[in-house]
């Protein structure tokens, strides 16, 4: 088999809102641009954003894959030539969409061999802790936790970091936080996660990065359009492009251990037993 080369991340948040689809969009994009190929996944299944975000309309999504019998090359859209590809979500859907076994292994087989050909794969998820959002999380290589400065958003971001700790026994976490006003939000912030977690879990989060409060974003979501791309000199673009940045050479550290692993594992919690 060939070695694996694709890190996966998976991007959550305890608390709904606090911009995790924008940043993934936007990461995405900065990874492709330092010419690294990127499938971004929207796995918010049943209420996707991504798509909205593009501006596009697609006519097949991720439930044709794991529901339908379609094929990843079906599905996936181009978003710029070159290694920017997009698997969307289906968007209203009527009945609650939750990621079941029968459909995590579909996704395995099918959508496996279609990794390979990226350095990164990128999964946007809904918020809190949902079955759908504890999967994806437990299946990823690397799992980003979004908080804001708001107590709410940290609360809630310590509570799913607690449930795939006690669930799964994850205890390797990297967290941004979003929309800060100072770098004395910055650390406070950070530090009251890491603290709670030290305190009450035994084990400390890390320091992915932290992007400022920017109209700019609002802007972009307005336009349909990648901040990175309107407005790659903004402060929220230029924190995401540190990020990318440092998750670049994240994965070149990883890669002798990302060899033997799947892009996406079977549940961890196998590995525990
Ligand atoms: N750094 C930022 N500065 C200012 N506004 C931001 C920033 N990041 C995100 N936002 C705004 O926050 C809102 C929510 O963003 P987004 O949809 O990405 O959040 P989400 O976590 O994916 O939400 P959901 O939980 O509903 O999926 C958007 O209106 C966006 O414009
Ligand atoms: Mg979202």
């Amino acid at each position: 088999m060939k070695p694996n080369t694709t890190l996966s991340v998976s991007i959550l948040s305890g608390k709904g809102g606090v911009g995790k689809t924008n940043f993934a969009l936007n990461l995405g994009y900065c990874m492709f641009k330092g010419n690294h190929p990127l499938l971004l996944m929207d796995c918010d299944l049943g209420l996707a954003n991504l798509d909205v975000l593009l501006g596009i309309a697609p006519d097949k999504n991720l439930m044709d894959i794991l529901d339908a019998g379609a094929e990843a090359g079906d599905v996936a859209v181009q978003l710029e030539k070159g290694g920017f590809d997009f698997i969307p979500a289906a968007t209203g859907l009527p009945e609650l969409v939750e990621l079941d076994e029968e459909m995590r292994a579909t996704l395995l087989n099918k959508l496996s061999s279609a990794f390979s050909a990226y350095d990164f794969l990128f999964m946007d998820l809904g918020a809190g802790i949902t079955p759908t959002v504890m999967n994806f999380a437990a299946m990823s290589q690397m799992r980003v936790v979004i908080v804001t400065p708001e107590p709410t958003s940290l609360t809630d971001g310590y509570a799913l970091i607690k449930v795939l700790n006690t669930e799964y026994g994850i205890t390797d976490f990297q967290v941004v936080v979003n929309m800060v006003e100072s770098k004395s939000e910055e650390k406070q912030t950070f530090s009251r996660l890491s603290a709670a977690c030290e305190k009450f879990l035994g084990f400390g989060v890390s320091f992915l990065g932290s992007v400022r409060q920017d109209k700019t974003v609002a802007e972009a979501v307005r336009r349909q359009t990648p901040l990175m791309k309107m407005a790659p000199q903004s402060p929220a673009a230029q924190d995401i492009f540190a990020i990318a940045r440092k998750l670049k050479a994240m994965r070149d550290d990883m890669l002798p251990e990302l060899q033997d692993k799947p892009v996406l594992a079977p549940l961890l919690r196998e590995d525990l037993d």
